[in-house]
């Protein structure tokens, strides 16, 4: 009886030795497959023989993953599917690996040894030139064949070289904050409204004669709608010399026009007012479209408004410093977008900033 008991302890001894001895296997595999796995992510080879190297170490017939293979082959079976899923794991990670590894010297050796330097290029796509930029462009090129150079200012601006230096009054509803953009800064930092006040700036620093152009983006606080918007595009222009007249300006202008809207068109001022011109007048275009005979692009009048004009006022010549008595000049300022409307008749003045690709290709021809 004695020995039954005994043959019992005998081998549940030896049971839980194979067990204890199982167990410590399967900690080794598994430690051996993390560090395996481990190894393969930072894995790297910089030609195909390292490449080879690598594909031998870990998936071989002798390799690594082979070799655990064969532990896992003595397993027991209870542990048997925990380690076949981390070896399975481990060989398509493996395999992963040196496949794109392989991959990408692939993709290089075709850019370098199988490149064909005698295949034509592919078609560049060229970009158009904005229509305002076009219309920009081309105003000051004709004033630039009149000797006018290029000003600039800046956009955020002061009261004073938008309004007080201009002749504004106090109480001049531009300066209200319905009218005008203020910044945080108080009542005397403010976004230009107009491109005038470049005028001023160039004259209270220049001698004349003075002869410039002022292309330059304004600000204007109107509700966006087809027809207006809160930002749009001038150019100014202004001539300061001794005997400048008003019919210094009427020549320019229909110079101006005739360039612009061909050899045809016909010029017209009206009488008008702006603070800082003196006589001020506006200029009307004969309608492009009906040739002035009247449609509804004109309003049936056969004319079409197209800028602002006048002689500086004194005043404003003697806040900039310049002696009214022996000066004088005149002034012109226009939108560039009411330009480019005429030129191109378009009905949405949104599109001029919306940046609509289909919009902007149609001027491909234009560029
Ligand atoms: N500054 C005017 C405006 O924004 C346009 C203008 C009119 C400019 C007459 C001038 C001018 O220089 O003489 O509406």
């Amino acid at each position: 009886m004695a020995s039954f008991y005994e043959f019992v302890f005998a081998l549940s001894q030896i049971l839980s030795n194979f067990a204890t001895i199982s167990n410590k296997n399967k900690e080794l595999m598994i430690g051996k497959i993390k560090n395996l796995l481990a190894e393969l992510e930072t894995l790297k080879a910089k030609n195909h023989d390292e490449l080879e190297t690598l594909r031998v170490k870990y998936l071989s017939k002798k390799g690594e993953i082979a070799s655990l293979m064969n532990d896992f082959r003595g397993a027991a079976v209870a542990e048997k599917k925990d380690l076949g899923m981390r070896l399975n794991e481990l060989k398509e990670k493996a395999q992963e690996k040196i496949n794109n590894l392989k991959e990408s010297f692939d993709a290089g050796a075709e850019s370098v040894e199988d490149m064909d330097l005698t295949r034509t290029a592919y078609p560049h796509t060229l970009g158009t030139r904005h229509p305002i930029s076009l219309v920009k462009e081309e105003i000051c090129s004709i004033f630039a064949r009149l000797g006018f150079s290029i000003a600039d200012g800046p956009e955020i601006e002061d009261d004073w070289h938008v309004f007080s230096s201009l002749n504004f009054a106090e109480d001049h509803p531009a300066r209200d904050m319905q009218d005008t953009f203020f910044t945080m800064h108080g009542a005397d930092t403010l976004l230009r409204t107009h491109t005038s006040s470049v005028q001023v700036r160039v004259m209270e620093h220049t001698k004349p004669p003075i002869r410039i152009i002022c292309p330059g983006r304004v600000y204007r606080n109107e509700a966006i709608s087809y027809r207006a918007h809160c930002f749009f595009h001038q150019v100014e222009a202004l001539y300061v010399d001794k005997d400048v007249s008003f019919a210094d300006l009427r020549q320019t202008l229909l110079f101006f026009a005739k360039e612009l809207f061909g050899e045809d068109t016909k010029i017209r001022l009206r009488p008008s007012y702006f603070p800082f011109t003196e006589p001020s007048a506006e200029m009307d275009i004969s309608c492009k479209l009906c040739g002035g005979k009247g449609c509804p692009f004109c309003k049936h009048t056969g004319w079409v408004e197209i800028l602002g004009c006048g002689m500086v006022h004194p005043n404003v010549l003697e806040n900039c410093g310049i002696d009214s008595t022996v000066y004088s000049g005149f002034a012109l300022g226009m939108g560039i977008e009411r330009i480019a409307n005429l030129k191109y008749e378009v009905k949405d003045l949104r599109l001029f900033s919306e940046n609509d690709i289909r919009f902007l290709r149609k001027f491909e021809s234009a560029t």
